[in-house]
């Protein structure tokens, strides 16, 4: 197809999956409410075209923000009984930091909001105008990483731990599979609904959705209070992506503070955090014994020694020094980067546990890719960046705008290997973003 069809194509899905209300589902059926890392990435899409309902995004989304700064995963801005758990389920009003107005998830996912804010700003013509957006919206995001350092950063070392494998974003990764061990959490009774709309082989278990469902029973006795959760949660996982992606987004306040001028304070705070966790995320997250960044398991003071494609995302944020990084490149090229593989798989390549049709345990997800891609080009490897961009495509363009697709391009040639939802909104809106790069 060509190029400009497919960005024809791309706007049609984004266009499709905007609701009324000022937001957009990420697909049709599987997730019909507003996820939060996901929006992040829609109005990136958006602003190629559209860069009101760009501003919408952001904005309904920030709208959800609970007191205490905390931005949910999940926004239930319309009533829906096509996804399970629900907003009856997640239960915020149990918070009393939660929103009155509106229903949410407790729990949160990557905090991309600050690099789409200073995305937006560099794309847009009138710059005067997307100001006033970004002022009118910034402190918010401010509030937010100023919420991560003082709740889930238990030992002041810059470094934010998650709850919850679903505020990873990379839901049923193997890295969390030592983890659940530890649980036993009891059979609940519940109707999986992404079941009826997607093939169970491409989704997690019922047994992994009770663990999943245990933890947040467990913040609900909580209330969802940030230090009791952190005392008893099985589950306190240091994670590289979710990290690097607020180091990335710091820089990019700190930048858009300058740019709105004053703020001094702010921007103190901001380098200062950042310099921290910049320090020990090398320090801490990078395993020499894998020759990636790994995830650090809080609740045994372990590292996870396994190899996803988060492990190569502190590229994203300039992390690695220049030695590093070319070691981060060889494994991603020696593991992943096999001729015969699109780039790149979501678990190890040569790992036991990856499953080339499982959700995170293996499929190629185009939002990873594009954050790898800006981080191989942040460190001038333009090959393998082109490569990663290349692929990203040729997938979109043979098979759909898929949620994710089978990395094997041996079963490319016999089956459609794009999975899970269709018409997937990142997918588009990511594709729009790859494909007006000048
Ligand atoms: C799945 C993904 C998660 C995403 C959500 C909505 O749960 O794992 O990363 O945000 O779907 O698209």
């Amino acid at each position: 197809m060509s190029k400009k069809s497919l960005v024809e194509k791309a706007k049609r899905v984004l266009i499709g999956n905007f609701q009324k209300k000022g937001f957009t589902i990420p697909s049709k059926n599987l997730y019909p409410f507003q996820w939060k890392w996901d929006s992040g990435f829609i109005a990136i899409g958006l602003a190629h075209f559209d860069i009101e309902k760009a501003k919408k995004e952001i904005d309904s989304l920030l709208n959800a923000q609970w007191e205490n700064g905390f931005i949910p995963h999940i926004v239930f801005h319309t009533k829906n009984d096509s996804y399970f758990p629900g907003a009856d389920f997640h239960k915020s009003s149990l918070s009393p930091k939660s929103p009155k107005h509106i229903k949410t998830s407790g729990i949160t996912q990557p905090p991309v909001l600050g690099f789409v804010l200073e995305k937006l700003y560099n794309m847009a013509y009138n710059k005067i105008e997307i100001l006033k957006f970004i002022k009118s919206q910034i402190n918010k995001v401010y509030k937010n990483h100023r919420y991560f350092y003082s709740k889930r950063d238990i030992n002041n070392e810059g470094l934010i731990y998650i709850y919850h494998n679903w505020e990873s974003g990379t839901d049923n990764s193997p890295v969390w599979d030592d983890i659940w061990k530890t649980m036993n959490p009891p059979r609940y009774k519940f109707e999986r609904k992404d079941t009826t709309h997607v093939d169970s082989s491409q989704r997690p278990t019922n047994r992994e959705y009770d663990h999943y469902i245990d933890i947040i029973e467990l913040a609900k006795r909580s209330n969802y209070d940030d230090n009791k959760i952190a005392k008893h949660s099985p589950f306190l996982v240091q994670d590289p992506l979710f990290n690097s992606i607020l180091i990335r987004s710091n820089e990019s306040l700190i930048r858009l503070y300058k740019i709105l001028g004053g703020n001094e304070e702010k921007i103190k705070y901001l380098k200062s955090k950042n310099e921290k966790s910049l320090t020990n995320i090398n320090k801490k997250l990078y395993n020499s014994s894998i020759g990636a960044y790994s995830h650090f398991n809080l609740r045994n003071g372990k590292k996870i020694p396994l190899i996803c494609s988060s492990s190569f995302s502190p590229l994203f944020c300039g992390a690695p020094d220049l030695d590093l990084a070319r070691k981060l490149k060889n494994t991603l090229m020696k593991k992943f980067g096999k001729h015969d593989y699109y780039l790149c798989s979501s678990f190890d390549p040569e790992g036991k546990k990856h499953d080339q049709k499982k959700y995170w345990r293996g499929p190629v997800w185009i939002n990873l890719n594009w954050i790898l891609y800006h981080g191989l080009k942040r460190y001038r490897y333009e090959e393998i960046a082109k490569r990663i961009k290349n692929d990203s495509l040729e997938l979109v363009d043979k098979f759909g705008f898929y949620e994710y697709f089978n990395p094997s391009k041996k079963t490319s040639k016999e089956s459609n290997i794009g999975y899970g939802g269709e018409n997937f909104s990142w997918t588009a809106a990511l594709t729009i973003d790859f494909l007006s790069e000048k």
